[in-house]
């Protein structure tokens, strides 16, 4: 069986070459180019794969992309390509004309895929974050409404979930780990955006909605949780439906897809959808605002002085304040270049196209079945991109909510929320509820201090890039710093 098995080896490896010969004349007749290769042979390939497969286990996923983008002769350093069989390539890109043609100028010729959508189907079913083409238009025109900026201005629904996070943060000098309750308060948020009730998981830290580990049981868990309020807005009858959404207090979303379909299943997949975009992103990404923060007191300082200045320990923000806080607004710009939480984006290519090349040169022939990965925090970290470090930018490496003070970037070159038709349906959602969040954090808490060793800490990467080792701090509020200092010299 062994020597079988070896006797086949350079039959494949000659098929696999054939199969790159026969994408070199297709590439050539589309009238373009290939990337750089990176990997064009079985053997290499192999090798390459392997890689990723290491990286991805030991959280260094990002880095490789960026890494092998890196090792390419100066000047070609924004794109490439690699292959196992020849048929269906990978592209990796940090480019910015060819991230805008994937996502804006070409959009109909690439999508999340089938393969996506099989994979997703027992969560995500069709809802918006699953599907392609037609059943992606309607499901954007149908949940567009709920994500206008008059809805937003309600901000009832943060201020209970967020007094409840505050609530479980220990006394001062205690160690908490925020990602853990980050998590928690976003499931509530979201969950009481999309049904007009949350899940109460800062509540039962024990059970929470969603176990970890088994993928279909989450899903049943889900399920059960969402269902029944699901039917019980069934019940209730179109005209009052028009009534309830003139109150901006009421209305769900749950309430307002419910106005453009009867169908249960339907409205599963979109919350479900909408639950799967809005819950991680936003806990990703407080944790590492806080995670940057504790290393740099002097900005949780200057931080709290603008927020205090504008409300005082106490005030509730408004949507107007939280617009108007600049300091703040570069905080959470800083953490999504550094940080962004979808760092790797994919697309599928749908019909055969082809992108800019390099200035000058032929354009990039993509072939459909290949796929694309957009290296967003390669993009956002890219030295050739961005300004040179000087006194008012920092290096790249580094976090620095003051570089937005004399700078705004170039179009296609920060994208934490995507672009084109596609981009991030709840991105003014997620600025709002973060930065309402932070808001209540700094109006309580006078210093906070990393717990733990700040730089070990490693980006994991399922989708979304979270602290893989959680962001345990101590929290003081003013004037407790001492007296925690001596309990715990006492005990
Ligand atoms: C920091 C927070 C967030 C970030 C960084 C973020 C980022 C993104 C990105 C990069 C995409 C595009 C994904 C793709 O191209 O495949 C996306 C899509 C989406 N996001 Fe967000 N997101 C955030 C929060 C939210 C929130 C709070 C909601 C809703 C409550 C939301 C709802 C969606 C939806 C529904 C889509 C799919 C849009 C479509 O396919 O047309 N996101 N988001």
């Amino acid at each position: 069986m062994v020597l079988y098995l070896i006797g086949l080896i350079p039959i494949i490896t000659a098929l696999v070459w054939l199969r790159h010969r026969v994408s070199d004349i297709i590439i050539r007749r589309a009238g373009g180019a290939r990337a750089p290769v990176l990997a064009g042979n079985l053997l290499s390939a192999s090798k390459l794969y392997y890689e990723i497969g290491k990286n991805q286990y030991h959280n260094r996923l990002v880095d490789w992309c960026t890494s092998q983008l890196d090792s390419l002769p100066p000047g070609k350093r924004t794109f490439a390509e690699f292959s196992l069989t020849g048929s269906k390539r990978v592209l990796i890109t940090r480019d910015p004309e060819q991230i805008k043609a994937i996502l804006a100028t070409k959009f109909p010729d690439f999508g999340h895929g089938p393969m996506w959508h099989k994979l997703w189907y027992p969560f995500l079913g069709d809802g918006i974050f699953g599907v392609d083409g037609q059943l992606w238009h309607d499901s954007r025109g149908m949940i567009r409404p709920m994500f206008s900026k008059d809805r937003l201005r309600n901000l009832a629904i943060f201020d209970a979930c967020t007094d409840k996070l505050v609530s479980k943060i220990p006394s001062s000098g205690a160690t908490v780990d925020l990602k853990d309750l980050f998590y928690r308060w976003s499931l509530d948020t979201t969950t009481e955006f999309l049904l007009g009730e949350n899940a109460g998981s800062l509540e039962f830290p024990i059970a929470p909605l969603v176990p970890k580990g088994d993928y279909y049981r989450g899903i049943k868990r889900i399920e059960q949780f969402i269902e029944p309020i699901i039917a019980r807005t069934l019940a209730i009858c179109p005209t009052r439906l028009q009534e309830l959404s003139k109150s901006y207090m009421e209305f769900s979303f749950l309430h307002s897809i419910a106005l453009y379909t009867r169908d249960p299943k339907l409205i599963r997949d979109q919350i479900m959808s909408v639950l799967f975009a809005g819950r991680d992103t936003t806990a990703a990404t407080l944790s590492w605002a806080m995670y940057e923060l504790s290393n740099y007191p002097v900005m949780w300082t200057k931080l709290r002085k603008e927020i205090l200045h504008k409300l005082g320990p106490q005030a509730t923000p408004t949507y107007e304040i939280l617009k108007d806080l600049t300091y703040l607004k570069n905080v959470l710009n800083e953490t999504l270049r550094l940080h962004p939480a979808v760092p790797l984006n994919m697309r599928q290519v749908l019909e055969t196209t082809t992108i800019p090349g390099r200035s000058g040169e032929a354009d990039i022939v993509l072939l459909k079945g290949d796929s694309v990965t957009i290296n967003v925090l390669g993009m956002h970290t890219c030295a050739d991109l961005y300004p040179p470090t000087s006194e008012h930018f920092a290096d790249l490496k580094i976090f620095s909510p003051e570089r937005w003070e004399h700078w705004t970037p170039k179009p296609w070159t920060y994208i934490p929320f995507s672009g084109g038709p596609r981009i991030c349906i709840g991105q003014n959602f997620a600025l709002t509820e973060m930065a309402f969040c932070l808001v209540r954090l700094a109006q309580q808490y006078e210093k906070i201090e990393y717990r733990g060793d700040w730089t070990a800490q490693k980006l994991q990467v399922d989708l979304i890039g979270t602290p893989a080792l959680g962001v345990s701090l101590a929290l003081y509020k003013p004037g407790e710093e001492q007296d925690s200092l001596s309990k715990h010299h006492i005990d």
